[in-house]
């Protein structure tokens, strides 16, 4: 125990190297957090990962963080950009912690250092039911018009597996709303996210996995301490349990929000045309 720095000092370790990092001339756009605050930077389209209820950013990788800001002594801040700004952003300074269903993956390392991983996972096709596609069968994917969310792995998946340029989206979810609109012919993505997408769609179904990938946290490099707390975190949820009750609990939570969704449709719709005179 006498070896082992209290939190306190560690916290504030973490500030001092975070503000040395401001002050880099690389970092020229970065701006300092809140007093207090640490902040992650995700992109909230990644149920039950991340995903907004009402304006607020929610899910299993916010439970995380908000963990991790506890460790620290400090509240969570959560900013929600495009995929593939997500790491250049972290890089920039632009927050502290970097979540979103992130993969583990080698050309990724050479630019942020990783958490331990806290998901095991991977990459599955979204497909019509009377166009299916089978993971075992991957290569007859070839050819077709392939919708991934951009920046994702799903789009090295398609570049380096199927020899192509996959047809990019902002989500999922848009991505398999172009599928449904004909406008590609089958979708990749993260299992978990493309579970929540087919939800309420009998004419839609997934393949079994294929890749296995692992989900971490995102930081920038060279901050030892800041490692240590983001680990000591995960691995507490972990061993405690918490983190499956944290799994489960978001699942549940994002599946819940997205029939509410489905059940607010029609009624939306049918209330369009007596809104639209009555707005005027
Ligand atoms: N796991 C995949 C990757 O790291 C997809 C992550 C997408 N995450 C999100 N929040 N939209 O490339």
């Amino acid at each position: 125990m006498k070896h082992t720095l209290p939190l306190a000092a560690l916290a504030a370790a973490v500030a001092s190297l975070s503000f040395a990092d401001e002050a880099a001339p690389a970092a020229a756009e970065a701006v300092a957090p809140a007093p207090g605050t640490i902040r992650m930077i995700t992109e909230a389209t990644f149920p039950p990962y991340e995903f907004r209820q009402g304006k607020e950013v929610v899910g299993i990788d916010v439970e995380i963080c908000k963990a991790v800001a506890k460790e620290l002594g400090k509240t969570l801040a959560v900013e929600d950009v495009e995929f593939d700004s997500v790491i250049p952003s972290l890089i920039a300074g632009k927050a502290e912690l970097a979540a979103a269903g992130i993969t583990v993956t080698e050309d990724r390392k050479m630019k942020v250092d990783f958490s331990h991983p806290y998901v095991r996972t991977g990459i599955v096709f979204i497909f019509a039911k009377d166009k299916p596609f089978d993971a075992e069968k991957a290569e007859e994917a070839k050819g077709k018009r392939v919708g991934v969310q951009n920046g994702t792995t799903s789009a090295d998946y398609v570049r380096e597996k199927l020899g192509q340029e996959p047809e990019m989206f902002d989500s999922p979810a848009s991505a398999f709303a172009a599928m449904k609109a004909g406008k590609v012919d089958v979708v990749i993505a993260d299992i978990d996210p493309a579970k929540a997408v087919i939800k309420g769609e009998p004419d839609y179904d997934i393949s079994e996995l294929l890749t296995v990938e692992e989900y971490a946290v995102a930081i920038k490099k060279g901050q030892p301490e800041l490692l240590a707390v983001l680990n000591k975190v995960i691995d507490d949820l972990d061993a405690s349990g918490k983190l499956d009750e944290i799994k489960d609990e978001w699942t549940a939570k994002a599946e819940a929000a997205a029939a509410a969704e489905e059940a607010a449709k029609p009624a939306e719709e049918a209330a369009k045309p007596e809104a639209a005179p009555a707005a005027e």
